[in-house]
């Protein structure tokens, strides 16, 4: 285990046996369908890569990076980084994302790829930490749900580091200037 962790969440085990099934859920759920996986940039890359490999249907891959502005006021103010390259009008899209939190990253993607007009709109994450949710948000796919505490690894990161790390894990006090209560 990385020295900066206090624990392992779930181990690279655990992760990649239920990245199978959902990747079983998702092929059969989109059976005779074509799929386009939207990934969320940057936490979302071992995990769609990763699930990718297991859906077994014909699918398309595309990205988004988002920039969101949560400082002392906490405005949930989310902007485009990068966009699409395709058009998804009358498309099956399926969002992967890392984790959702308060939610308003989602909430901001939901309604901005709505105005686009796809054929459905759905959400993949791998971790839902729902304690501090503040916006609604339908999630078809759940890898795990978590407890409210700031976790990396698996390519969610804490000031752009260990996103390398095969599992997820937990930082100690001493690494981290955020806490857990609900911003
Ligand atoms: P939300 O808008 O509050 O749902 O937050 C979404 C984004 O915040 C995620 O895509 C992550 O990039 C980041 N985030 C939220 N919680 C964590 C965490 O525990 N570890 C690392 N990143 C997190
Ligand atoms: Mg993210």
């Amino acid at each position: 285990m990385h020295n900066d962790l206090q624990e392992i969440l779930i181990t690279k085990d655990q992760l990649q046996t239920r990245i199978k099934q959902l990747g079983l859920e998702i092929s059969s759920g989109y059976k005779d369908r074509r799929l386009t996986l939207i990934g969320v940039l940057k936490g979302c890359v071992l995990f769609l890569s990763d699930l990718l490999r297991n859906i077994s249907i014909d699918t398309n891959v595309d990205f988004m990076m988002l920039s969101s502005y949560s400082g002392a006021q906490s405005t949930g103010v989310v902007r485009t980084i990068l966009d699409l390259k395709q058009n998804i009008e009358g498309r099956d899209v399926l969002i992967i994302e890392d984790i959702v939190d308060s939610g308003l990253t989602m909430n901001y993607m939901l309604k901005n790829l709505k105005t686009r007009r796809p054929h459905s709109l759905e959400i993949c994450t791998l971790l839902d930490k729902p304690s501090c949710r503040k916006a609604r948000i339908p999630i078809k796919y759940t890898g795990f749900v978590i407890p409210n505490k700031f976790v990396v690894g698996y390519g969610l990161d804490y000031n752009e580091l260990y996103r390398n790390l095969p599992y997820i894990g937990v930082l100690k006090k001493s690494s981290i200037e955020v806490d857990d209560t609900c911003r």
